[in-house]
């Protein structure tokens, strides 16, 4: 059945967020497919646009994710959901075959239209892009009518080739016509031209919406989407935090923001009275600091605390001269309430007395969809909370949650008990107990230069796969003595980075969970890494790899080109 094509409103800015395509692509960053489904749920209750949900032909993973995301979150009051393919027909049908339950589907293909890429990258001649691009589009255009194309590249492209292909595109049918700065190369300025000059000299542009991509190597992304929606881009491609390939992409939270402070700077670009009041996204924006945490709490991606918006430091005020202003009259040294981002929705909630139900209730309201099993033991944490803290606010909640949920497909190894003793006359020395993925209880122990170090080198002793702690963090999740302590650390194996995150009042206990759950992350990489189809292909028919193959795939810098292009690693 053929699906609908959304109505598009364009004398608004569409926010496109791909958090967990091109965000999913930050080292480190990889997340399992319940933990993407949390993400768009959140990013669905944020009113994004539309989701660009993964990359269904990169892996098995990415399609699931994908699909079920077209399934749970691509509903038809839901936000569009997207799925990236290569120009190319494989890339095309798995993407139209994942994104086949949502109500809103759109194909957004693309090929490299830089001389450059083509040159290095693609081998291609520009006759031959100016070929494949819209018949890919088309093929596209069978089994969607929304379909997205990116010349891939475009900030370093010769605009008089890249007017050719647009116009080829929108004639085969694209509806949205992506313009990425795919190494973060152009300026402001620059990157306004470029809009404006496809603006005037496409002849067929007004049958689509402009979109702009941009990466922040010189840390230019947004500054260079803003210039571009004055110029008529109506969609910004953007990710949570900002995270994504290298530096990152643009930030959504840093261009909802911009375009809501400075409406009225920014309204006669859409062609709106300047005093006029109409948002111009469609982002709760109270809904932000919230989305934020969540992808920084999964994805293990830590937000630096002078991050514009969501940073730690970005409402407070250190300075004697900015307290005094900001409590004479707030607006002296603030441009934006806290409250706008939701940073102050910190409500106190539920108490040692509330029932099962009030607190499934909230939780639901909160966003967090739990199963039976994880409800139970949700409930008891609370129940053990309540009895250490008396107020527990909905943060503390989310903590839990969010704990709770991203266990499900983790529980490789299980950490059943752990124990330090340290002090400043003792050895830091820590016994663990860990249950094996085959059920075995093992015990060990360890001396550490601390704590937390002695807990890690416990667990190692028994898991022993080998990995190297790259960074660690606590953050605590309320103000308050008793206040739940959230642990987030990233481990390295091989070329590969790993997360893991957990909360308890007890900061050694969410340690070495944390650890437990990077380390099963580990783990499963390990096992789909063996099990993946590619890696047999690779073993087989790979000789630039030597043949090499077993229980790792070959040691290759993800993405490296191959000279038959049948390893296990995808050529972009
Ligand atoms: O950066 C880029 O060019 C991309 C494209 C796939 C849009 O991510
Ligand atoms: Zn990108």
């Amino acid at each position: 059945m053929r699906i609908k094509y959304p109505p598009q409103t364009v004398d608004r800015v569409l926010i496109f967020d791909t958090t967990l395509r091109d965000g999913e692509q930050s080292p480190g960053a990889s997340l399992n497919v319940d933990e993407k489904l949390t993400i768009a749920r959140q990013l669905a209750r944020l009113g994004v646009d539309i989701i660009e949900a993964g990359f269904p032909f990169a892996s098995p993973g990415d399609f699931e994710a994908v699909q079920r995301i077209a399934e749970t979150v691509g509903t038809e009051t839901g936000p569009v959901i997207c799925g990236l393919a290569r120009a190319t027909r494989q890339d095309i049908e798995a993407a139209a075959k994942a994104l086949k339950p949502a109500y809103y589907p759109r194909i957004h293909t693309f090929i490299a239209t830089s001389d450059i890429h083509l040159e290095y990258k693609l081998k291609k001649t520009r006759a031959e892009v100016l070929e494949i691009a819209p018949e890919m589009v088309a093929y596209a255009k069978s089994f969607v009518d929304d379909v997205e194309f990116s010349p891939e590249d475009a900030g370093r492209s010769d605009p008089e080739f890249l007017y050719q292909v647009l116009e080829r595109v929108i004639d085969a049918g694209a509806t949205t016509i992506n313009i990425p700065d795919t190494v973060g190369y152009t300026t402001p300025t620059e990157f306004g031209a470029l809009i404006k000059g496809i603006k005037e000299n496409v002849p067929n542009i007004d049958r689509v919406v402009i979109s702009v991509h941009g990466h922040n190597d010189l840390g230019l992304a947004v500054a260079n989407f803003l210039e571009a929606v004055k110029n008529g881009a109506r969609q910004l491609e953007c990710t949570i935090n900002g995270i994504g390939e290298r530096a990152g992409n643009a930030a959504l939270e840093e261009l909802v923001m911009a375009l809501y402070v400075r409406r009225q700077y920014f309204n006669p670009f859409l062609g709106r009275p300047p005093e006029s009041e109409a948002p111009l996204t469609n982002i709760n924006t109270r809904e932000i600091y919230k989305t934020s945490r969540l992808v920084s709490n999964l994805t293990g991606m830590l937000i630096q605390p002078n991050k514009a918006i969501v940073g730690a430091n970005a409402f407070a005020h250190q300075s004697g001269i900015h307290q005094d202003g900001v409590l004479k009259h707030k607006q002296t040294y603030e441009i934006m309430d806290a409250q706008l981002i939701g940073l102050a929705d910190n409500q106190i909630v539920l108490g040692k007395l509330s029932g099962r139900n009030a607190f499934a209730t909230r939780l639901r309201e909160l966003g967090f969809e739990l199963s039976e099993t994880e409800l139970n033991k949700a409930f008891l944490r609370f129940k053990d909370l309540a009895d250490k803290k008396k107020e527990i606010t909905d943060w503390d909640l989310e903590a839990i949650a969010k704990d709770e949920t991203q266990g499900i497909d983790l529980r490789g190894y299980q950490l059943e008990f752990v124990q330090v003793s340290c002090g400043d006359h003792a050895r830091p020395t820590a016994t663990v107990t860990v249950r094996t993925p085959s059920g075995e209880e093992l015990t060990d122990a360890a001396i550490g230069t601390g704590p937390v170090d002695a807990v890690y080198r416990a667990i190692n002793r028994v898991v022993q796969i080998p990995n190297r702690l790259i960074e660690y963090s606590v953050q605590s999740v309320t103000a308050g003595i008793d206040a739940i302590g959230e642990v987030t650390i990233r481990l390295q194996h091989e070329d590969r980075i790993y997360s893991g995150h957990a909360a308890n009042t007890d900061i050694i206990v969410a340690s070495a969970q944390a650890y437990m759950n990077a380390l099963n992350r580990l783990y499963r990489g390990l096992e789909q890494r063996a099990l993946h189809p590619q890696a047999r292909y690779a073993r087989v028919h790979c000789s630039a790899l030597g043949n090499q193959w077993g229980l790792f795939m070959p040691r290759l810098p993800p993405r490296t080109n191959c000279t038959d292009g049948t390893h296990g690693y995808l050529c972009l």
